[in-house]
């Protein structure tokens, strides 16, 4: 490509941690070949979504940006739209007919042929789908992401072989592929030589990883091998799945100095009734074994959580047992969703019988139960001395820098930039929401 042909590109990223690695990857793979991107969509030849599909939410969102294109499009006819990701491949040739100034659409496992892609589209000018296989294998670019920040994402794994009823993972991003651990110690060594100190490993189902891989390594011994790399501070992991969680697991946690003390760990429901109809493959006794049995080996893991409200059949009986185990187990913080049927799933196929305003109301329950469990944690937090590894400069203020505990605790105090990267010991001394004010020590 000269100098007069250099387009710039707008990417926007939906959803989950993974989509933003994915779109990392497409920022790389395109400016290598000459593409500039601009943060302003109205600068952009190319405007990019790499979309989520794993809620209505998060697609009502995509949908509305797109409609806003339209008049872009017609000012423009040279403007290229292209869709990427999760919804790409759940709609396929339907999101091209419902969207006629839409140039095309790109898979899952499609990111870095996207310069091939995009050289066809301008090219032919036609409505194009470009989705891969799932069974296809999914390369990684070979060219290590660009690291401009202390921490990073790392996938060590894609895809999902756990089909949970509602979840639509599998069905767009394919079965569960590990990735190899060497590949995954080089990217994070050369992150290590570019400055990164705290990374975090991304899957599906982290502690399942390792399936297939010869010879076999599990994610624990995963986790050891990544902490032999020198000036990684911080080792963080999402998300845990409590059918495949382990004592080894909790033992690592415990001994491994790099390791955070946190997990995430979704209980989904506190009803073995609706967990069975998730396909969860665990009941509620399993889930609270663990957590007691975690919480003897590190008596001050974090723990956070997801819940799904108004899923099929769930009555108040139902609601009330999710209510029963939040109070029992004091998580440190939750996401609550509503649950949002999803084409394809084995729940779709079930009568979606909470109506909306349920759904609203026990969101609401839940959000508000969760932030008094999760203020009255945090406050015994203040008082104590923690490790926090300085990642930024505050958003507030210039003169303020900020980072997390190993317990994943955001933690705001006085210094500059030039701490950026180094770990420091901080006071806490307040709290202001779930962000803690500290006072470094050393
Ligand atoms: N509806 C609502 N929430 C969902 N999640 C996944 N699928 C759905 C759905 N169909 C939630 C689960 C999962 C999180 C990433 O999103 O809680 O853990
Ligand atoms: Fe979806 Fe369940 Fe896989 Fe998580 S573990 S991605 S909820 S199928």
């Amino acid at each position: 490509m000269n100098q007069r042909d250099k387009k710039t590109v707008f990417i926007r990223s939906f959803g989950c941690q993974m989509n933003e690695y994915d779109s990392e990857q497409v920022t790389r793979v395109l400016s290598k070949r000459g593409y500039t991107f601009v943060s302003d969509s109205s600068q952009a030849d190319i405007i990019l979504f790499n979309t989520c599909a794993v809620r209505r939410h998060a697609e009502d969102r995509v949908y509305g940006q797109l409609r806003m294109l339209r008049s872009a499009k017609k000012k423009n006819k040279h403007l290229i739209i292209g869709l990427m990701g999760c919804m790409a491949n759940a709609y396929k040739d339907m999101l091209l007919q419902q969207y006629s100034y839409l140039d095309f659409i790109s898979g899952t496992k499609d990111f870095t042929r996207l310069p091939e892609i995009i050289n066809e589209v301008i090219g032919q000018r036609t409505q194009k789908a470009f989705i891969s296989d799932l069974h296809d294998e999914f390369i990684y670019s070979k060219n290590f992401q660009n690291a401009t920040k202390v921490n990073a994402f790392v996938p060590i794994m894609r895809g999902c072989d756990n089909y949970c009823s509602y979840c639509i993972v599998p069905y767009v991003r394919g079965n569960e592929i590990s990735r190899s651990p060497q590949e995954i110690k080089d990217e994070i060594s050369f992150l290590a030589r570019k400055g990164v100190k705290e990374i975090t490993l991304l899957g599906q189902n982290v502690n399942s990883y390792g399936k297939g891989l010869q010879p076999t390594i599990d994610f624990s011994t995963l986790l050891e091998q990544v902490s032999i790399i020198k000036s990684i501070e911080v080792i963080r992991f999402m998300t845990s799945h409590p059918k495949d969680v382990s004592e080894k697991l909790f033992s690592v946690m415990r001994d491994n100095k790099k390791v955070e003390k946190h997990i995430h760990l979704p209980l989904q429901s506190g009803s073995d009734k609706i967990l069975q109809l998730m396909n969860r493959n665990y009941s509620i006794d399993k889930y609270r074994h663990e957590i007691e049995a975690l919480r003897k080996q590190i008596p001050d893991v974090s723990v956070t959580t997801d819940i799904i409200v108004g899923f099929c059949q769930e009555g108040e009986k139902e609601f009330k047992e999710t209510k029963m185990v939040m109070k029992d187990i004091e998580f440190d913080g939750a996401f609550i969703f509503k649950y949002s049927p999803r084409e394809k799933t084995k729940a779709y196929d079930l009568p979606d019988t909470v109506a909306h305003n349920v759904k609203h109301e026990r969101n609401n329950e839940l959000l508000n139960l969760q932030s008094k469990i999760s203020d009255k944690k945090n406050r015994s937090y203040i008082g104590r001395t923690e490790k926090i590894l300085i990642a930024a400069v505050s958003k507030k203020s210039q003169k303020q820098v900020r980072g997390r505990t190993w317990s994943d605790k955001e933690v705001v105090c006085d210094g500059s930039s030039d701490l950026i990267g180094k770990v420091v010991t901080v006071e806490l001394k307040g709290l202001s929401h779930e962000t803690f004010k500290g006072q470094i020590t050393d």
